[in-house]
């Protein structure tokens, strides 16, 4: 079956960047000039997801907005004769199709992708956490799914991190069956460096079969008084083949600030109009 739908849980009220994020979601603010779910939309466009399901919740309206037409600026840019910018602007709102949820409690991860149930319905899906966002020649969604096509299970991307920082992600146990692929056995959410069974945290891309649907509508709060998915995942493990991918590329943590901030800077100087004068700057930076 092939992967056509994504889900993108965007309810989180983004407190890391307050006060940003008083009044406009995390989601959109821009690394350079462009939104930060814009870059993962495009991803999933390019991998070739079809149809993307955006998990909201209140505040969250020029997310909504940022993909639709914006008929007074294209008519605007059109008027003066700024193609550029119009054809930059009308691939935004036709970029692919998204349909919108509302999360009424920021319940967790978990409960995020379960409001979507209704609009995947029994067939496999993508997940993409917004805070990972992965600078590769092959999207790395892509990549996955390659994976996905040949064993048809559920595929996460993993990543290894220093152990030092492995308390802030989901972290699988496994064995490696081929190049940058394991084979799952135990997953746990969270877990303290003495706890972790490896190094490899699970990153936010995933590939899922449908049964996750009834397995979280029965999962209890786990760390963080949350319903988490990675404890849905463990459910899930027991009845199916479960595939850690190490993808290629660089991923940033944009949900952190230093995160965000090395992903601006590296972004900045890889474009062809920035990259140049910024690079300057930095080398005679004197403070
Ligand atoms: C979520 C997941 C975690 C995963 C992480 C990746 O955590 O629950 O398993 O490792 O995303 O970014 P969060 O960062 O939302 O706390």
């Amino acid at each position: 079956m092939k992967i056509k739908t994504a889900v993108f849980p965007a309810a989180g009220l983004g407190t890391r960047f307050l006060p940003a994020t008083k009044s406009q979601p995390k989601e959109m603010l821009p690394l350079v000039d462009k939104p930060m779910i814009q870059y993962v939309i495009e991803e999933a466009q390019k991998s070739g997801i079809e149809h993307v399901i955006i998990i909201t919740g209140r505040g969250k309206n020029s997310i909504e907005d940022h993909f639709d037409m914006s008929f007074e600026l294209e008519h605007n840019l059109r008027e003066k004769g700024k193609s550029e910018l119009l054809e930059l602007v009308e691939s935004i709102s036709s970029m692919i199709t998204i349909s919108y949820v509302r999360q009424k409690e920021a319940l967790g991860l978990g409960h995020a992708i379960l409001c979507a149930k209704h609009l995947v319905g029994n067939e496999p899906f993508a997940v993409f956490l917004g805070d990972d966002i992965v600078d590769s020649e092959e999207p790395c969604m892509a990549q996955m799914i390659k994976a996905w096509d040949k064993y048809q299970c559920p595929v996460i991307a993993v990543e290894k991190v220093d152990m030092a920082n492995i308390s802030s992600y989901g972290v699988i146990a496994g064995d490696q069956t081929e190049d940058r692929l394991y084979k799952i056995s135990d997953m746990v959410e969270k877990p303290k460096v003495e706890d972790a069974p490896s190094d490899l945290a699970i990153i936010g891309r995933y590939i899922l079969t449908p049964e996750i649907f009834d397995i979280l509508e029965k999962t209890q709060k786990g760390a963080g008084g949350e319903i988490q998915l990675t404890d849905g995942l463990r459910t899930l493990l027991k009845s199916q083949d479960f595939y850690g991918y190490q993808f290629h590329g660089n991923r940033y943590d944009t949900g952190s600030k230093i995160g965000f901030l090395k992903a601006t800077v590296e972004f900045a100087l890889k474009r062809e109009d920035l990259g140049a004068e910024f690079r300057d700057y930095l080398k005679n930076l004197d403070i």
